[in-house]
């Protein structure tokens, strides 16, 4: 007999099908996290079952409405996707899915900026080589799960410099002038080996990417899933493709649940999973580590 409402015959799996068939298949409230990066908007059919930029938020905000349902209240969502450029100009679908979203009850929290350092070089006649995507924040409410520590990067030699001649104001606490009632003080961060870091991820596009075209790099869930969830916790990644959130659960001790609708992509993920299982701690994160002191 099925426990938890159905939710353990879904943990650590990856369950073939249509995430909309999948999802209403959840309990209420059973998913700390969810971090997926969803087909894209594309005026071509059938590229990872592509969406008309024009019909892009119509079709995801059922989808999103099930993603409220299943999200903890303490727990977070985030969204990777970027606007794609439709007759020269970029289409407004992810902004207007942002409002849209508000609407539904979610509150856009935070944007994180997914910065791509080694795209290949390119030459477009009105733009230059996209190297960044929208890592989008949007929580149930105003507190929610965070964990600042887990993501923490070295200071930098900057720090040396910076801090070996104070002026008063760095003495002090200075209050922000727009009111926010945030301030600093510079003084603190002496002899501080770790400061937190900025919401722009330098990451470069690693990439498992033989047998799937759409790969994110496993840092990015894997930064996410430390800063907004504890050893245990459950991460839902609906749009899965070749396992990547999985992988990062795996290696951090969370228990992950995937929904894919290719059944090629639901071999290759559960292939990375389980070769992951069977060789666990090869990864450390120091790759990570290197990125950001880089
Ligand atoms: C951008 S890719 C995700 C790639 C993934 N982050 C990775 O690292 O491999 C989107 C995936 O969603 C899958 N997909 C599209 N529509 C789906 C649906 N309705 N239900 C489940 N999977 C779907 C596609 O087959 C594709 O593999």
């Amino acid at each position: 007999m099925s426990v938890n409402g159905g939710l353990d015959r879904f943990i650590n799996q990856i369950a073939e099908g249509d995430c909309r068939e999948l999802l209403p298949q959840l309990p209420h409230e059973c998913i700390d996290l969810v971090v997926t990066s969803p087909p894209y908007a594309d005026q071509r059919k059938h590229i990872y079952g592509g969406v008309h930029p024009d019909e892009y938020v119509e079709w995801f905000l059922p989808i999103s409405a099930e993603l409220k349902r299943v999200l903890k209240p303490s727990g977070s969502f985030v969204l990777n996707i970027k606007e794609r450029v439709v007759n020269g100009e970029r289409h407004t679908y992810v902004i207007e899915l942002i409002l849209k979203m508000r609407e539904q009850g979610w509150l856009w929290t935070e944007e994180y900026i997914r910065h791509k350092k080694n795209t290949y070089p390119g030459k477009w006649p009105n733009r230059f080589r996209d190297a960044w995507e929208r890592c989008l924040h949007f929580t149930k409410q105003k507190q929610f799960k965070m964990f600042q520590e887990a993501v923490m990067v070295p200071m930098g030699e900057w720090r040396h410099a910076r801090l070996r001649k104070l002026s008063d104001n760095d003495l002090r606490r200075d209050v922000s002038r727009v009111g926010s009632g945030f301030g600093k003080r510079v003084a603190n961060w002496i002899g501080r080996e770790l400061a937190y870091p900025t919401n722009v991820l330098h990451m470069a596009t690693e990439c498992y990417n033989r047998n799937h075209a759409a790969t994110f790099p496993v840092d990015l869930p894997a930064w996410f899933i430390k800063l907004f969830t504890e050893p245990g916790d459950v991460v839902l990644d609906p749009f899965i493709g070749s396992g990547t959130t999985a992988v990062a659960c795996v290696r951090l001790g969370r228990k992950y649940i995937g929904f894919e609708w290719n059944p090629e992509y639901v071999r290759v993920a559960r292939e990375r999973v389980a070769q992951e299982t069977s060789q666990p701690n090869l990864y450390t994160f120091a790759e990570e580590r290197a990125e950001y002191e880089a």
